[in-house]
C-alpha cells in the first residue's frame, strides 16, 4: 500500500509547491506595474487598484467580462494609460503573473 501511495503524495507536493511558486515569481513581475497599481486596495493610483480584480464580474469599464484571457489581453495591448506589456514579458512571466493577480 505505501509503495502505491508514496508517489501520489509526492507528486501533491510538487503540484501545489509548484503553483505557490508561480504566485510568487508573479509578484516579483508585478513590482513593475505597482508603480499604477495598488494590490492591496481597489482604490485608483494612475490605473485602477487590482485587489479583488480577478473575482469582479468587470473590469473598470464596467462591460468587459473579467476572464483570464481579457485580462491578459489588457496587458498585452494596454491602453488609456495602460502601457503594453506584450513585447516586454514572456509567456511564462505572464502566467506567473495571472497566478499572482488571481490571489489579490
Ligand atoms: C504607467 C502606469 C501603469 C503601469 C506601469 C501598469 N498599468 Fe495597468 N493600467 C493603467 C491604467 C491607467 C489603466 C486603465 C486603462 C483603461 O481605463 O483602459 C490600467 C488598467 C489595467 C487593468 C484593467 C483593470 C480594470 O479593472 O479595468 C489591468 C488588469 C492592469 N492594468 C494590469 C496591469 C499589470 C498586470 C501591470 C504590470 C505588468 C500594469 N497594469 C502596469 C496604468 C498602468
Amino acid at each position: 500500500m505505501s509503495k502505491f501511495l508514496t508517489p501520489l503524495f509526492g507528486f501533491a507536493i510538487f503540484v501545489s509547491t509548484a503553483a505557490a511558486q508561480d504566485a510568487a515569481k508573479g509578484k516579483e513581475v508585478f513590482e513593475q506595474c505597482g508603480v499604477c497599481h495598488n494590490a492591496d486596495s481597489d482604490e485608483k493610483k494612475m490605473g485602477p487598484g487590482l485587489k479583488g480584480l480577478m473575482k469582479k464580474p468587470t473590469l473598470a469599464d464596467g462591460k468587459t467580462k473579467v476572464t483570464d484571457a481579457s485580462v491578459m489581453k489588457k496587458v498585452d495591448e494596454g491602453g488609456n494609460g495602460m502601457p503594453a506589456y506584450a513585447e516586454m514579458l514572456d509567456k511564462k512571466e505572464k502566467a506567473n503573473l495571472l497566478a499572482y493577480l488571481k490571489t489579490l
